[in-house]
């Protein structure tokens, strides 16, 4: 059987930096509640005038990807790519991002398990390598929330929290047999529970209504927004993180104290303290970029990966847990020797 490992990794934010004080002039909000409750000092959005979609942002985070893995993009045999902001409602964005970055013919799937797509897609990409199918598969992780998000009060409860931004990584054929110097990717453990369904979601437009997808009526009352019950999805995010970091960590015996870095998604600085607190991980070990990025949803760990290894803390041969829950519920987790 072969293995698979990240042959390089790159990320994208947007220019456009907005504080919480900046937010606090759109909505009633204030920099002491977000960064009490989050963590969040201030996030990345697009130019809101501009027609910049996830597929854009993902365009930079490729490249610098393919640079990083000294790929060129004409090698790659599968694109990946995990939005929960898609630049329409089909086809897939993979489609649009295929365009921009010019490989047609290969396949393009989109995957929509928001904030645990990222190591839904790291899970596609090790099986279709570790098959023999594809030899380099490109994954990105992409997201415009901004243009999504109700910026009035009537939403601050979601719209603090998310930025925009993109990640990816490629995957390649790594060397066997395991050994603690080689890079691989070790395994991926996915977990979904759809009676969460709706705890965080975008309802409009729905074929869940008699006639159209969506109503002038419907569109006021912003069912087009997304929909959180923060509190039941805190509870469950932190009972499941660290659920699913111990699953991988069994699978290849390894324990809490022998991995070198926690790379975990970015919903809120409190859920990733009270994570590392139950598994007792020391705060150094964890990194964090919620405070400068907020919540990228997918795009979250490949942006933490690739900024880890621009600030020194991600070197080759450390251990590398990843961790991610969000809506769907979706959690997941994956091990991996960088
Ligand atoms: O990546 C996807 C997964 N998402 C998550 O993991 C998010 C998990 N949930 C959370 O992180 C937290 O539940 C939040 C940060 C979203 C909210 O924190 P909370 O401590 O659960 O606050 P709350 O929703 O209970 O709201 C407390 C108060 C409410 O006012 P009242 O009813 O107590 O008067 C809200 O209306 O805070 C109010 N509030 C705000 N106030 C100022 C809600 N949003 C805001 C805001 N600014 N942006």
């Amino acid at each position: 059987m072969k293995y698979s490992k990240i042959l390089g990794v790159g990320s994208y934010l947007p220019p456009h930096v907005w504080t919480n004080e900046d937010l606090s002039k759109m909505m009633e909000t204030s920099d002491e509640w977000i960064q009490q409750r989050t963590g969040i000092k201030q996030r990345h959005w697009v130019d809101l005038d501009s027609d910049t979609c996830s597929s854009d942002l993902a365009l930079v985070a490729a490249e610098r990807a393919l640079a990083s893995a000294n790929v060129k993009k004409d090698e790659i045999d599968l694109i990946i790519f995990a939005t929960l902001s898609p630049d329409h409602e089909f086809p897939g964005t993979a489609c649009f991002f295929q365009e921009k970055i010019g490989i047609p013919g290969i396949p393009a799937l989109d995957v929509r398990q928001q904030c645990t797509g990222f190591i839904y897609g790291l899970s596609i990409a090790d099986q279709f390598i570790k098959t023999g199918m594809y030899r380099k598969v490109l994954l990105v992780g992409a997201e415009v929330h901004s243009k999504g998000l109700d910026r009035s009060t009537r939403g601050r409860d979601v719209a603090v929290l998310f930025g925009d931004g993109a990640g990816a990584a490629v995957i390649g054929v790594g060397e066997e047999p395991r050994d603690s110097r080689v890079s691989q990717i070790y395994s991926t453990h996915l977990h979904a529970d759809g009676r969460f369904a709706k705890e965080l979601w975008v309802p409009e437009p729905s074929n869940a209504h008699p006639g159209d997808r969506l109503t002038a009526d419907r569109l006021i009352e912003g069912g087009h927004y997304p929909k959180m019950h923060g509190k039941t999805v805190f509870v469950h995010a932190v009972k499941r993180m660290p659920e699913v970091l111990l699953e991988s960590l069994k699978a290849n015996q390894v324990s809490i104290e022998e991995i070198d870095l926690f790379v975990f998604h970015q919903a809120n600085l409190r859920i990733n303290e009270m994570v590392a607190s139950q598994l007792g991980i020391p705060a150094e070990k964890v990194f964090n970029t919620i405070e400068r990025f907020g919540n990228t949803t997918a795009a979250t760990i490949p942006i933490g990966l690739d900024e880890a290894v621009r600030a020194g803390k991600l070197k080759t041969g450390m251990l590398v847990a990843t961790a991610a829950f969000g809506s769907g519920f979706t959690w997941a987790s994956a091990l991996l020797r960088w």
